[in-house]
């Protein structure tokens, strides 16, 4: 048994309703097995905004960087939209993940049997589907320079970079070749090679890196022809390997294929020592904030993936994927997952119901 240190940011919108539902069943779920789970809330995003000034607080960085990991819900709002960039929540949850230097995002896209009919597209495309895509998370054009603002010929004009350096793209392929290795052995790189000489550097790296995973059957794949791939055959996909924008698009896509976005957790990791960041794949969904009716089960899930990849607690992480399919296989819905013939619930009863299932397993066991 051993005691682990999480940072909690619960941030904006329904970021503290989905954080109130699913710290009740880690901790639960890490007592089941002996491990307990002390947790240091800190504030990130349009919340640390409204208290500091600042969407990552210096408190903030050192809660996280002391803490084993670090458990994040969501950030944004409608509030902070017209704030310059550098005082955005968004500029928070970027500068969280470069200092703790989380370079590759894990963002598993499965579609649960029990969600087949819960996707706007139809089961026999999406029943089965497993992909994971492994997104660059601290480069590319949401961090290259030059960027900004300028004046030219009595015009505004903004401009970014879109910058990877081959150090760079090397460490995020040997993440995607060592993730493929473990599932279906399949790599597609993602990339836009016909156009920008990132991509041409990227699809270089990647096609090297292959040499030593002779095992991996890697694939180059063009952005837009991989947005369409997805939604016309996603089960040809096994593991997806992009840089930081094309990632953010193609996770969101996929969500659409499980049902809901509400549905998709992730993990950050970093080098090997430093924490990790778990985080649900969507925002802090501001049309819903505040009216009990957001899916806590991204952030559950992105529990369990802290749980496995972060704190080495295979055992918990399979309580809290095994009380979400039981909860699910009992019929329990949010609205964003709702089908004919199940119960709707609000997100803490959804949290509850979970939490039970947890009991129920622990005391069967
Ligand atoms: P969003 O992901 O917040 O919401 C998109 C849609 O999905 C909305 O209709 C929302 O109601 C729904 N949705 C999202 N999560 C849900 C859940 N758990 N349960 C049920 N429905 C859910 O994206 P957006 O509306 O484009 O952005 C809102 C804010 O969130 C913006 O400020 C954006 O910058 C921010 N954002 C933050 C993160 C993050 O914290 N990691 C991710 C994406 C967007
Ligand atoms: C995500 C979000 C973030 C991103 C934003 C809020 C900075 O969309 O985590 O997917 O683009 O990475
Ligand atoms: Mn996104």
């Amino acid at each position: 048994a051993a005691t682990h240190k999480i940072a909690v940011l619960s941030g904006d919108g329904i970021g503290p309703e989905i954080t109130a539902a699913t710290l009740p069943v880690l901790t639960e779920a890490g007592r089941a097995e002996g491990e307990e789970f002390v947790f240091t809330e800190a504030p990130i995003g349009g919340a640390a905004i409204d208290a500091t000034g600042d969407p990552y607080p210096a408190s903030t960085e050192e809660v996280c960087k002391a803490s084993d990991a670090v458990l994040l819900a969501c950030i944004g709002g409608y509030k902070w939209d017209s704030l310059p960039n550098a005082q955005r929540p968004e500029k928070g949850l970027l500068r969280l993940r470069s200092s703790l230097n989380a370079f590759a995002n894990l963002r598993p896209a499965v579609v649960l049997p029990q969600l087949a009919d819960a996707s706007t597209l139809k089961r026999e495309v999406v029943e089965g589907t497993d992909i994971l895509i492994v997104r660059e998370l601290v480069g590319g054009i949401y961090f290259g320079e030059p960027r900004g603002f300028k004046e030219e010929n009595g015009e505004k004009v903004g401009f970014n970079t879109m910058v990877y350096r081959e150090s760079e793209i090397e460490r995020i392929a040997r993440v995607a070749f060592d993730a493929a290795m473990k599932r279906g052995k399949k790599l597609c790189s993602v990339e836009k090679s016909n156009v920008l000489e990132v991509s041409q550097l990227w699809k270089e790296v990647v096609t090297r890196v292959a040499a030593d995973y002779p095992e991996v059957e890697l694939s180059h794949m063009y952005i837009d022809n991989a947005a369409m791939q997805l939604i016309r055959n996603p089960k040809a996909f096994d593991t997806i390997v992009t840089g930081n924008i094309f990632g953010d698009i193609l996770s969101d896509e996929a969500s659409m294929l499980t049902g809901s976005l509400g549905m998709l957790p992730s993990a950050s990791i970093s080098e090997p020592g430093k924490p990790g960041i778990y985080e649900p794949v969507h925002g802090s969904a501001p049309d819903i904030a505040g009216q009990d009716k957001a899916n806590p089960l991204a952030m559950v899930l992105s529990a369990a993936m802290m749980c496995r990849f972060g704190l080495n607690l295979a055992k918990v992480a399979d309580r809290l994927e095994a009380a979400v399919t039981a909860a699910l296989d009992a019929g329990y819905r949010t609205g964003d997952i709702m089908q004919p013939g199940c119960k709707q619930v609000g997100c803490q009863e959804m949290g509850k119901v979970v939490l039970q299932f947890i009991e129920q397993q622990a005391a069967a066991k």
